[in-house]
């Protein structure tokens, strides 16, 4: 029996067929990075999702090496159709900080994937792209990143960053110890002050992010037995995902004694598809920008301001389903 067919029987997947008019168009902002490759897995591989394009951003790794490795995921995928374009190459005053100890020196996990040959970066920017691709309504953005990008939209054109329709964004934390000082998680860390820009635009105009924050990626852990069984389901997908997660398995093992590895950026995209993996609090929340707790998201959970909220602010997930709706699509994947 030929190994695909083996596959085949061995565990029938079956996805919803979603009709086009019922997907949601998603642009993607992110800073690839090994957990946002394996978020853009598994938004190309979701029916619901129309991606209309991937912005770039400096977070993880400096924002060309980012376009790069966009481009190589989107390669392994057979996606090289969606667009990808760069954003912004350092935060918005700090100095830019990022985060290759931790993805490696090519930013995705030391795989060292070939380049794709042409692939030029586009002569539109990232924030040029946001700007035309809002404006027509009915967009949403998932942001994996730092959120320099968006404060650089609101700056050019606050109108089209009125027009997203949902804003997920993955970063911050409420209860849970930060990853880059006590009290700061990396994305809004390495640019406290777009997100400080993006949280105070929300609350002057009346709207909310859906905050994915520590508090709920923490407990999302990719083990050596979860990767051993996706490389048995699907070899060629459990391979990549290997490559590209083993240096991630090491940091995560020195650092803070954790068999396996935290794939925050996924549960971004699977909150955007299924809301109810998540459930939290509605809160007045502000980004602080310099002394010892730079990057912390003050959550007012009590509402002391007496504020109305800006956020929705994670606390709860459902970690069973998360992995129910993550393996079977990105095992479903065929190369
Ligand atoms: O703190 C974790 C976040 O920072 C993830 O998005 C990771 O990719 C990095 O961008
Ligand atoms: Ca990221």
């Amino acid at each position: 029996m030929s190994f695909y067919v083996a596959l085949l029987l061995a565990e029938p997947i079956f996805l919803p067929n979603f009709e086009v008019e019922n997907m949601k168009k998603v642009i993607i902002d992110c800073d690839p990075g090994i957990d946002d490759s394996l978020a853009i897995m598994l938004a190309l591989n979701s029916p619901e999702l129309e991606v209309i394009g991937i912005t770039i951003v400096a977070g993880n790794s400096p924002a060309e090496m980012g376009f790069r490795n966009a481009k190589k995921v989107l390669n392994f995928l057979g996606r090289l159709d969606v667009p990808v374009y760069v954003g912004a190459e350092r935060p918005r005053v700090r100095e830019y900080v990022n985060a290759l100890d931790t993805h490696g020196e090519d930013g995705l996990g030391e795989s060292f994937l070939p380049d794709v040959p042409e692939q030029d970066i586009p002569e539109q920017s990232a924030v040029e792209f946001m700007s035309k691709a809002l404006k027509g309504g009915d967009v949403s953005v998932i942001a994996l990143g730092p959120l320099t990008n968006l404060a650089k939209l609101i700056d050019s054109d606050l109108d089209a960053f009125l027009s997203i329709e949902r804003l997920v964004s993955m970063g911050g934390n409420f209860r849970s110890h930060g990853n880059c000082s006590p009290v700061a998680e990396y994305n809004y860390w390495e640019d406290p002050d777009s997100a400080k820009v993006v949280f105070d635009t929300l609350y002057d105009h009346h709207r909310m992010i859906e905050m994915v924050g520590l508090d709920v990626t923490r407990p999302i852990v990719l083990t050596p037995e979860i990767l051993e069984d996706m490389k048995k389901k699907n070899p060629v997908v459990g391979d990549f995902v290997e490559k590209i997660t083993k240096f991630y398995f090491k940091f995560h093992w020195e650092w803070e004694h954790i068999r396996g590895c935290v794939i925050n950026d996924p549960l971004a995209v699977a909150h955007f598809i299924t809301p109810d993996i998540l459930s939290g609090i509605e809160a007045f929340t502000e980004v602080e920008t310099g002394g010892i707790s730079m990057g912390q998201t003050v959550v007012d959970s009590m509402g002391f301001y007496r504020k109305d909220s800006n956020a929705c602010i994670y606390t709860q997930v459902d970690t069973a389903a998360f992995w129910d709706l993550f393996l079977p699509r990105i095992l479903e994947i065929r190369r």
